[in-house]
């Protein structure tokens, strides 16, 4: 079964196509970083603008590469939420009229359940139940993961997601957006013991974060300091170490609550290779085993929409939203959306 993904929920313009006896066949990714740099973040009119733009050409390149036609595709899948309303539109409606023209199936995605399914493409001995671990720039969630469409969230976010942290920080700082990937650059040349920031809510009996007073902190020290490159890269890698330290405490909790043998990390923030490494050996440490997606798969794309629309028709999930896409759908009310 070939299954076409689009993914257009925020910053990324994503297509894919999966065949499920072959494994992934070629995806197509138009990033809008540079449109949005200006502006240190995403302008909702300017990304659902370009994903109108991106959604056809992509598409053709990748009938094109994969040397398919319109015609081959057996399902069409597409991100339904959360995600930017009018970027949302846009990656619904295309897939609708898609499906409408060629009398194929559709099935809506929900983009976080995607981010989780995806490393099962690269891990086949990947299983349920396992802990999901979600850092991204919109989300941070801790989710028990029991089976295929069965979600309990442990904990998130009391304000801002993880990778918003690393980008309001930098941005503090006078870097570039994203902020992520500059952060963890620099931080490989801080010097260790420069700062001690908080480690927010780590202590509090549940498995929640909380960063906004982390930006406020990191503020605060950029003011009083000497606004030296080297203090952009001290800050950063406490920075790095508070986050990482917040992330591997509530995971501590959630294991000794639940026990589950997997963590599956993903969303932007999982790109960073320190974080990835506190992790790992933390998972050793509880005899557990991190699976990570690789790089490309862990930022916003099509891949992922396809895997994840492939699974859920298998499993008899199918959502349709008819048309109605949801900015908010969180991932303990999916079932709610079946056969609706
Ligand atoms: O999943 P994603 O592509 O989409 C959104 O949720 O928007 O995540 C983007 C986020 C941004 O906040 C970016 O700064 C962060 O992921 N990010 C990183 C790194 N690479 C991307 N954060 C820390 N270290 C990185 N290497
Ligand atoms: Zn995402």
């Amino acid at each position: 079964m070939l299954v076409l993904g689009i993914e257009t929920s925020c910053d990324e313009t994503g297509l894919a196509i999966y065949d499920s006896e072959k494994g992934l066949l070629a995806d197509e990714l138009f990033s809008q970083i540079e449109i949005h740099q200006d502006y240190g973040g995403v302008v909702p009119e300017l990304a659902s603008r370009d994903h109108a733009d991106r959604v056809l050409p992509l598409l053709q390149n990748l009938l094109k590469s994969t040397d398919k036609t319109l015609d081959d595709i057996d399902l069409i899948a597409y991100t339904a939420g959360p995600g930017l309303k009018g970027c949302l539109l846009v990656g619904s409606t295309f897939a609708r009229s898609l499906a409408y023209i060629t009398d194929k199936p559709i099935i809506s995605v929900n983009h976080i359940e995607a981010h989780l399914l995806a490393p099962f493409m690269e891990y086949p001995e990947l299983s349920f139940p396992f802990f999901g671990l979600l850092i991204s720039g919109g989300h941070t969630m801790i989710v028990d993961a029991k089976t295929i469409g069965e979600y309990e969230i442990m904990g998130e976010t009391l304000d801002d997601a993880v990778g918003e942290a690393f980008d309001k920080s930098a941005k503090l700082m006078g870097l570039d957006y994203p902020g992520g990937p500059l952060i963890e650059k620099l931080a490989k040349e801080g010097i260790e013991g420069s700062y001690k920031f908080p480690r927010p809510v780590l202590n509090k009996p549940n498995c929640d974060f909380s960063f906004s007073g982390l930006k406020t902190h990191i503020m605060l020290t950029w003011k009083a300091s000497e606004k030296t490159e080297q203090d952009q890269k001290n800050i950063s890698l406490e920075l790095q170490n508070s986050v990482s330290d917040c992330l591997v405490g509530k995971l501590k909790r959630a294991h000794s609550e639940k026990g589950h043998p997997s963590i599956v990390i993903s969303g932007g923030v999982s790109a960073n290779q320190f974080i990835r490494e506190r992790i790992t050996t933390f998972a050793e440490s509880i005899d557990a085993k991190a699976y990570y997606p690789t790089k490309k798969f862990c930022t916003d794309n099509g891949a992922m929409i396809a895997y994840a629309g492939y699974k859920k028709y298998e499993a008899g999930q199918m959502y349709n939203l008819h048309g109605e896409v949801k900015p908010r759908w969180p991932l303990d009310k999916l079932n709610e959306c079946l056969n609706g």
